[in-house]
């Protein structure tokens, strides 16, 4: 097994969580594990020069190896499905009977391999159901990993992923996959979300402010400040009246934005 000395240890936590908000500064072990593979691979003879050679020279592929690694993707469909009851049961109608222009504007940020924006999908297209052709309900799902990016736009998965669905979900909105024995999310419920390479570093810049924003499990990386400065910029990107979904496991500090606790790890932003 590699080792890591302290210094490029301190050189790459530094650099992750400059660009990328990642907090690895406890995660010695994760990042030797995850990564020694790659530095033997790549035919460095140590981590200090595999460090130095991603600093230094910013190779936009090595990084995206480098962050496939690092970053965890675990995700699955219905994960925390509170929050989707409460889209259905609170939300929706809401949206359906506010927005007169018939458009809403859904993101899931740090989507993974898409479980979580086809499972809106999915909420979405039994809530409008006939009604679905009048409505622009694309949901946007951006996540930093082009690997997971590459999973969701796929869009199949295995049988046993599909395990704590309802039934009528399986009929309705997957195809059985000949070739890899899996299922296909189907075309009405893929085409209803549009993927995109996004950092959550960057500033927001999108066209539309959100009427619901997902960010669940993916804050739980980013160390206090980072966090901050993140969810007011989710603010900033929010109609008002929007909702912010945060993981079952994080919180929302009060100073960072003025939302409104709605539920367990459900904002709002006020309605001016
Ligand atoms: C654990 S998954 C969460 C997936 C889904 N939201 C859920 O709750 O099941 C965390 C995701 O956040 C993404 N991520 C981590 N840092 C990011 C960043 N700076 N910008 C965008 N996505 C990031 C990871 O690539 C990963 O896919």
């Amino acid at each position: 097994m590699l080792t890591i000395e302290k210094k490029d240890f301190h050189a790459l936590v530094n650099f992750v969580q400059t660009n990328y908000g990642i907090d690895l500064t406890k995660k010695e072990q994760l990042i030797v594990g995850r990564l020694q593979f790659t530095v033997i691979e790549k035919g460095f003879k140590d981590f200090g020069e595999y460090v130095n050679h991603i600093i230094e020279n910013r190779n936009a592929d090595d990084i995206e190896v480098m962050l496939n690694k690092l970053t965890t993707n675990y995700t699955h469909f219905l994960r925390e499905e509170k929050h989707f009851d409460y889209m259905k049961k609170n939300i929706l109608p809401d949206l359906e009977s506010a927005k007169k222009n018939k458009v809403l504007s859904i993101w899931s940020a740090g989507c993974s391999s898409g479980e979580e924006p086809y499972t809106m999908s999915m909420v979405l297209k039994d809530h409008f159901d006939k009604n679905s052709s009048q409505w622009d309900t694309r949901v946007l799902a951006t996540d930093i990993s082009q690997n997971v990016l590459r999973k969701a736009q796929n869009s199949i998965y295995p049988q046993a992923d599909l395990e704590n669905i309802p039934k009528e979900w399986v009929s309705k909105y997957f195809v059985k996959d000949t070739g890899t024995g899996g299922y296909k999310v189907s075309s009405g419920i893929k085409e209803n979300v549009i993927f995109r390479t996004f950092n959550l570093m960057d500033p927001i810049k999108f066209k539309l402010k959100f009427d619901v924003v997902f960010c669940r499990n993916v804050m739980i990386y980013f160390d206090k400040p980072t966090r901050a400065a993140l969810i007011k910029r989710f603010y900033d990107a929010t109609n008002p009246g929007g909702y912010l979904f945060i993981g079952h496991s994080e919180s929302l500090n009060r100073d960072d934005a003025p939302y409104k606790q709605m539920g367990p790890s459900i904002y709002r932003k006020p309605l001016e």
